[in-house]
C-alpha cells in the first residue's frame, strides 16, 4: 500500500480531485491511501499566519518555515524513507521515469507552495525532490502535485483494468503512441484507417508502431533522438510517403 500525503493549504482540493475515477477506485481497493495535512493547523499565532514579506524585499508573500516544518513532521513522524517532493517551477521537469522511480515508494509526501513560494530552509531540510510540470507557471503546487501523484498512482500494479494499458502508453518505451478510434467506423464521413478493421493482428501491430514512430519524430524530436529504436524501425520509417508523417 503506497501513502500518498499533501501538506496543503487546500486540502479540499487535492482530497476532492483523489476521490473520482482510477485515483479513488485504487483507494477503495487498498492500493493507496491519500491524506492532506494544512500547515495553517501548525500555526501557534490568534491570526494563524502562514505567510509573510521576503527578506531583502520584493513583492508577494513566502510561506513561513515554522508551520509549513510542523506539518511535515507531524506527517512523517518517525518513518524513514519517505519520498517528500516539492513541485517547483524551478526544478527538472518531471518524466514518465520519475513517476515509475516514485511509484517504488511506501510512502510520498507533496509539499505544495503557494504565494511566492516556501522559504527556502524547509525544502533544504526535507526535500528528497523537486520537480516541475513544464514550461509555465501555476498558481500553487495543488495541481503539479496531483497531476504526479496521478501519474504515480496508475502504475501501481492493478490500479488499471489491465497491465496491458501501462505497456500501451506514450513514453512508455520512449515513443508517443499512435491514435485510437472506436465503433461508429464511419463518422461523420470519417472512416477508421481500414487496417485496423482488416483482423490482420501483425499488419495493425507494424501500423501501430509506423504512427508511433512517425509522430515522434514530427512532434518529439528530442524523444526521438533517445527512443530504442528496434530492428526494421528506420527501414518502416524510410517507406513512409510524406503523406503519412
Ligand atoms: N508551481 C508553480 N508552477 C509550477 C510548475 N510548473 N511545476 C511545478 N510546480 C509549480
Amino acid at each position: 500500500m503506497l501513502r500518498v500525503d499533501f501538506v496543503t493549504l487546500f486540502p479540499e482540493m487535492v482530497i476532492g480531485a483523489a476521490s473520482h475515477s482510477i485515483l479513488k477506485r485504487a483507494a477503495a481497493s487498498g492500493l493507496v491511501e491519500f491524506a492532506a495535512s494544512n500547515p495553517r493547523d501548525f500555526t501557534t499565532d490568534r491570526h494563524r499566519t502562514v505567510d509573510d514579506a521576503p527578506y531583502g524585499g520584493g513583492p508577494g508573500m513566502v510561506m513561513m518555515a515554522g508551520p509549513l516544518a510542523a506539518a511535515l513532521d507531524s506527517v512523517l513522524g518517525d518513518s524513514t524513507g519517505a519520498a517528500v517532493v516539492f513541485p517547483d517551477p524551478v526544478a527538472p521537469l518531471f518524466t514518465q521515469t520519475d513517476a515509475a522511480s516514485l511509484a517504488q515508494s511506501q510512502r510520498i509526501v507533496f509539499v505544495c507552495g503557494h504565494y511566492e513560494g516556501i522559504d527556502q530552509r524547509v525544502r533544504d531540510l526535507y526535500a528528497t525532490h523537486a520537480f516541475s510540470i513544464g514550461d509555465y507557471v501555476l498558481t500553487g503546487g495543488e495541481l503539479p502535485a496531483l497531476v504526479m501523484a496521478d501519474a504515480v498512482v496508475r502504475l501501481l500494479p492493478g490500479a488499471l483494468g489491465s497491465a496491458d494499458s501501462l505497456a500501451a502508453d506514450s513514453y512508455a518505451e520512449g515513443l508517443l503512441t499512435a491514435p485510437q478510434y472506436t465503433r461508429p467506423e464511419d463518422f461523420r464521413g470519417c472512416a477508421v484507417p481500414d487496417l485496423l478493421t482488416s483482423g490482420d493482428h501483425e499488419a495493425v501491430r507494424r501500423w501501430r508502431r509506423r504512427q508511433a514512430l512517425a509522430l515522434t519524430r514530427r512532434l518529439r524530436s528530442d524523444l526521438f533522438a533517445r527512443a530504442h529504436l528496434e530492428p526494421g524501425d528506420l527501414d518502416m520509417l524510410s517507406s513512409l510517403t510524406r503523406a503519412d508523417d
